[in-house]
């Protein structure tokens, strides 16, 4: 089976899906895929990577989709081709056919529904969600009224639109009585973005303009989002075998270590900053409760293939288990360290069962 595995990409997350790449090629058993590595570099040009492409981060430089022959990935519903485009050549000069394509790539024009629409449109199989769940699931303020609507709790929120424009940074653009119920701290998070980028967390009114002009960088609609304190768990969705329904790994839980504030970037990747549970230490009752509004989420969005919905996981006011869905991740972080493959590991499926699932999964 030849995979086209599609890495790097146009968003903030670049460098994270190179690394996330990195793994799922090395998950591919040589003996059953051909792996033709697909980079696409931050201005958008898609590349056959050369020899020293860097798929890790190496003395904390992380990596980038830079050099390469350049191609366009084309196909049609009968003839299912990734056509090198060679200038010189003209179109189609070589063509390389490949049977499924796994778009490891994280954020805008990657885990957002575009590259699954040229997908579509090109009749070529792919791994993961469709063109509407993974647009759905990128976007914080449709993830939450699509899970509200189907009765997924969540913590308070309040969207601003055109957060880049006009109005900010404007110190009023949250109302007063916004300000009262969502209390601080809040994190205000660029609405369709990942790895924590563009996230500030506000503890004090007077940072808050400066926070939203921080996350309309990433984008011009932002999410402010109410804390909820409590524990920070995460679990994995896999599409079932045989079309089967799916299936929710172990929760996992991430512990910050002494000293870290928050779970942002530097934390997730760059620094030793937590320490994670694989599985979490959660009751019977709570690990159900987290798989199964994990699967919740997964239907409620028509996810397909794979996902790694987060948790806050906190204590409501008669001290009973406060469960709420943070978000839906359709392209989670598949690095060596990432949470979605070692929470299958700890549940019985191996890296290399887990990425031949998927590419099976994207081939039924
Ligand atoms: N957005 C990152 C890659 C994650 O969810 O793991
Ligand atoms: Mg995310």
């Amino acid at each position: 089976v030849r995979v086209a595995v599609v890495f790097g990409g146009r968003s903030a997350e670049h460098a994270i899906s190179c690394i996330s790449a990195g793994s799922v090629i090395a998950a591919l058993d040589p003996e059953r895929y051909e792996v033709v590595p697909v980079g696409i570099a931050r201005d958008g040009r898609w590349v056959l990577p050369g020899a020293g492409q860097r798929l890790a981060i190496t003395d904390g430089q992380l990596p980038e989709v830079t050099g390469g022959t350049a191609v366009s990935l084309v196909g049609d519903p009968a003839g299912r081709g990734l056509a090198v485009l060679e200038p010189a050549a003209g179109i189609g000069a070589a063509l390389t056919e490949v049977d499924v394509v796994f778009p490891v790539l994280h954020g805008a024009y990657g885990e957002d529904g575009t590259i699954q629409g040229l997908l579509e449109m090109s009749g070529l199989p792919y791994v993961g969600s469709g063109v509407f769940a993974s647009a759905a699931s990128m976007d914080k303020e449709f993830t939450k009224k699509l899970l509200a609507s189907a009765g997924v709790p969540q913590g308070d929120h309040v969207v601003l639109r055109d957060a880049g424009g006009a109005v900010c940074p404007d110190p009023d653009v949250l109302s007063a009585a916004d300000r009262e119920r969502l209390g601080l701290p809040v994190f205000v998070k660029p609405a369709r973005a990942g790895s924590s980028i563009g996230i500030t967390k506000v503890t004090d009114w007077a940072q808050f303009p400066e926070a939203v002009a921080t996350a309309a960088v990433v984008d011009p609609k932002v999410v402010v989002e109410a804390a909820v304190p409590g524990r920070e768990v995460e679990c994995g969705v896999l599409a079932g075998p045989d079309g089967g329904p799916p299936q929710a790994s172990v929760p996992a839980e991430i512990r910050l270590k002494p000293g870290t504030d928050w779970y942002d970037f530097d934390a997730k990747y760059l620094e030793d900053a937590v320490e994670f549970d694989v599985p979490a230490d959660l009751t019977p009752e709570q690990t159900r409760a987290v798989q199964q509004a994990s699967c919740r989420a997964y239907r409620a969005l028509d996810c397909e293939g794979l996902a790694r919905v987060d948790f806050f996981l906190g204590t409501g006011p008669d001290g009973e288990d406060r469960l709420v869905v943070n978000e839906v991740n359709t392209m989670p972080g598949f690095t060596s360290i990432s949470m979605y493959p070692r929470m299958w590991a700890a549940s019985g499926v191996s890296y290399p069962e887990l990425v031949d699932r998927l590419v099976a999964s994207a081939l039924a």
